[in-house]
């Protein structure tokens, strides 16, 4: 006799103190020496910052130490489409700020006939250059290293400005030099889109509208066993959840962030 048909779930092992650490215990006070002194400037300007204490420092060391661990979770997250879609077309030069390894840069392609992507983080921007060879448009975005608060770009270069998940009003990531950049090298009557913003009253005072677009949206993960390794590093609260759910989607609520379905943006006076 048989009992039952129960599915088999299998977990991947944990390994707390392994690769699979997560992100808030996963480094020390001295990782911070992969920083060249443009990045330590902007990212640890008192020199004693721990990342296990201070998170944001912690996300600019996982761009450092393990960009294709971050990759793996940029692509699970993905952005709402009528957040693309939103975007103006049809634009002459775009530039893109903290782009990353391309989870936005990617689909600006058919928006601009240049495109600009600027990174701080060296194996970011090798990644992103490695997936627009892949794609065939090696050709079409320059990809260049940069800050917000000194972007290589001369004034009103760009008819589109935009930062996806990275502008905060922090001054190492953005911040008040970082806007009045954005905005220099916007044209008049061109576009600034932050993309997945935080601090909305912030950029609300400062003459940014705000567009947010409904319906559900869920982290996509290649597989369950992915879902509970990532969430594992990222979201440890949501790990029970997410192996007693059993599936590869993990709903944004249940990872216990704001989905990536809204913008800030300013149109410049022309
Ligand atoms: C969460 S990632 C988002 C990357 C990409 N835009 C995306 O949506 O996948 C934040 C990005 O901001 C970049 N960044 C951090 N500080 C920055 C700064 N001061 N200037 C420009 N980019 C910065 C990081 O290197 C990283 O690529």
């Amino acid at each position: 006799m048989t009992g039952p048909e129960v599915p088999i779930r299998l977990s991947p092992p944990r390994a707390p103190n392994g690769p699979g650490r997560e992100l808030r215990s996963r480094y020390a006070p001295g990782d911070v020496s992969v920083f060249t002194p443009e990045e330590a400037r902007r990212f640890v300007p008192r020199g004693d910052s721990d990342p296990r204490t201070d998170v944001v420092l912690a996300w600019e060391l996982l761009y450092r130490l393990d960009p294709e661990l971050y990759d793996r979770l940029a692509t699970a997250e993905r952005l709402h489409p009528a957040v693309v879609d939103w975007l103006p077309r049809d634009v002459d030069t775009i530039a893109e700020v903290g782009a990353g390894t391309g989870r936005l840069t990617m689909q600006l392609i058919d928006r601009g006939r240049h495109i600009v992507a600027v990174e701080p983080a060296r194996p970011l921007r090798q990644i992103l250059r490695r997936k627009l060879a892949a794609a065939g448009h090696g050709d079409r975005v320059r990809v260049v290293e940069g800050f917000f608060d000194r972007l290589p770009l001369p004034d009103d270069a760009a008819g589109l400005v935009v930062a996806c998940s990275a502008f905060t009003p922090a001054p190492g990531h953005g911040g008040e030099g970082g806007l009045a950049e954005m905005e220099r090298v916007c044209r008049p009557g061109g576009t600034v889109a932050i993309i997945w913003p935080n601090h909305l009253d912030w950029l609300a005072a400062r003459g940014y509208q705000y567009v947010s677009f409904p319906g559900p949206m869920a982290v996509e993960f290649g597989s369950y066993a992915e879902a509970v390794e990532l969430t594992e590093i990222f979201y440890p609260k949501a790990a029970d959840e997410v192996r007693r759910r059993g599936g590869r989607r993990v709903p944004f609520e249940v990872a216990g962030i704001n989905p990536p379905r809204d913008l800030a943006f300013k149109i410049m006076a022309a």
